[in-house]
């Protein structure tokens, strides 16, 4: 993939297959250290231990009983290439926490690409799910919660001209400044 944006879309994505209610993206960076962390976590179906050991590496297996794509993998790829991390946890009927973390300068790291519009992406197409979105540095922290906007606008919709672009204009303030043009 050539944003890591792409790949952030994709996870959340399974999150919403899923039937999460609430989604929580983090975007973690340390500029000093030169790492960063992409952090998905939602409050979906789930998936048991057996199953969680197969999604991460599709071809350890001849098993095909069950549907195992190429998000997560290709996730796990992106962060480890680096110098990275990669971390999945998940409890059947609880959720699923994804953590993939980067060496900023490595010389195989994906550009972050359109993170903001990814988020604006998910937060208006997505009635009915609740996103936390945080960015952190060192330098600055930014949050959107959908359920703060949800409690001002009451039923008026995200996909609202005015609203969207409110919002849009929202997560580049808050978010996208924190990084810049960096990652
Ligand atoms: N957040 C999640 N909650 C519950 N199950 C999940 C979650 N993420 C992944 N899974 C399970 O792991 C499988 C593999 O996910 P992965 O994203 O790698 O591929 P996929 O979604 O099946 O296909 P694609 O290649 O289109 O992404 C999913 O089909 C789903 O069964
Ligand atoms: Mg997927």
């Amino acid at each position: 993939m050539r944003e890591l944006a792409l790949n952030v879309l994709d996870i959340t994505e399974n999150s919403l297959s899923a039937g999460a209610k609430l989604i929580r993206i983090a975007l973690d960076i340390r500029f000093s250290a030169d790492t960063f962390s992409i952090c998905i976590e939602d409050d979906g179906c789930g998936m048991d231990a057996e199953m969680l050991a197969r999604v991460t590496d599709p071809f350890t297996t001849t098993r095909t009983t069950r549907k195992v794509g190429m998000g997560l993998p290709l996730f796990k790829y992106s962060a480890e290439s680096t110098g990275g991390r990669f971390d999945i946890r998940s409890e059947k009927g609880k959720g699923t926490r994804v953590y993939a973390e980067y060496r900023i300068g490595h010389i195989d790291r994906i550009p972050l690409g359109d993170f903001g519009g990814v988020i604006l992406q998910l937060v208006t197409m997505n009635t009915g799910v609740d996103f936390v979105v945080t960015v952190r540095s060192e330098e600055a922290e930014g949050e959107l919660d959908t359920r703060a906007f949800r409690e001002v606008l009451g039923d008026v919709p995200f996909t609202e001209p005015e609203v969207r672009a409110y919002i849009k204009e929202y997560i580049q303030e808050n978010l996208v400044t924190i990084y810049g043009g960096r990652l």
